[in-house]
């Protein structure tokens, strides 16, 4: 547990941290927020983490609540605080305390900004033996590009994943097509070789670990197409494999029970993985 948590300018013991009930994110959801890896001491993608914050508050038209350095700073400081080598910082920015009123607050309001930290397990290459997921329909708004705090379908899908002993719940658009994961990007590996993940657009969130990978599988000269894929071509895929900050690169060996593949870890999986990792390395040293 992060003995230091950010909340509003002060630096505060974890289990004493706490914001107004009026905070319009406590009461309607009214805010965004972020998770950034850490990895060594380093922050991976801190930059595109950055500006996919500076997105979704401009989407909702929400101010940044300190300049952009600034938050740069506070990162360092709370990671300093909590000794943080291994593990992730959350960032939320909700748009502030008002009484409450569904609509924007008429008198000006100051942004709330609070950070959490939680240490994990140093990631390793290795990638295990695969975790299994669960499909069901995704039942969220139209506009799942913007990484809100709204996230009450996210929360149900991956509970009922849970009790159905999977990881990841896999979110089923009106097609039959896999949008995304509860909290990951979806991918499949087809019998020919190539990548596939579905293209962002405002059905699902522009991960950051899911653009990296794409750099990652050019320098690779791996295929990679971006485009919509079912359940069905995804339960006779090769291989299926899932990405986010928090997950890197983790190889799907079932789906809805059935085993992908030979429902062992893939090839492509195992090592986009390692390369992952490796670049995680050659992030910015927090000192
Ligand atoms: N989740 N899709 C959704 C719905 C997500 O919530 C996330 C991230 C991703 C992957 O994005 P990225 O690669 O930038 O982490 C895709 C974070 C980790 C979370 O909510 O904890």
């Amino acid at each position: 547990m992060a003995r230091y948590a950010y909340v509003n300018g002060r630096y505060v013991e974890h289990r004493e941290a706490s914001v107004h009930i009026e905070d319009r994110g406590y009461q309607l959801a009214d805010g965004v927020y972020e998770v950034v890896g850490i990895r060594d001491g380093k922050l991976i993608d801190e930059k595109p983490h950055i500006d996919r914050l500076d997105r979704s508050l401009k989407e909702l038209r929400i101010d940044w609540p300190v300049s952009r350095n600034t938050l740069g700073f506070i990162i360092r400081e709370l990671m300093r605080k909590n000794r943080l080598r291994d593990g992730l910082v959350y960032m939320q920015v909700t748009r502030g305390v008002s009484r409450r009123d569904h609509g924007f607050p008429t008198t000006p309001v100051k942004p709330a900004l609070v950070m959490t930290t939680k240490a994990t397990k140093h990631i390793v290459a290795d990638a295990g033996p695969g975790v299994a997921v669960k499909s069901m329909p995704d039942i969220r708004w139209e506009r799942c590009d913007i990484k809100t705090v709204a996230l009450l379908p996210n929360v149900l899908a991956k509970q009922a994943a849970r009790e159905a002993g999977a990881y990841e719940a896999w979110l089923l658009d009106a097609n039959g097509c896999i949008t995304e994961g509860a909290s990951t990007n979806a991918w499949i590996v087809t019998h020919d070789g190539e990548l596939v993940t579905r293209q962002t657009d405002n059905g699902i969130l522009a991960g950051i670990t899911r653009h990296t990978l794409k750099s990652i599988c050019n320098s690779l000269q791996l295929k990679l197409v971006e485009r919509p894929f079912s359940l069905d071509e995804a339960k006779k895929a090769k291989e299926a494999f899932i990405t986010s900050a928090t997950s890197f690169v983790t190889p799907v060996v079932k789906i809805d029970g059935e085993k992908v593949g030979d429902g062992k870890v893939g090839d492509t999986a195992k090592r986009l993985r390692e390369e992952y990792v490796r670049f995680s390395e050659a992030g910015e040293a927090v000192t």
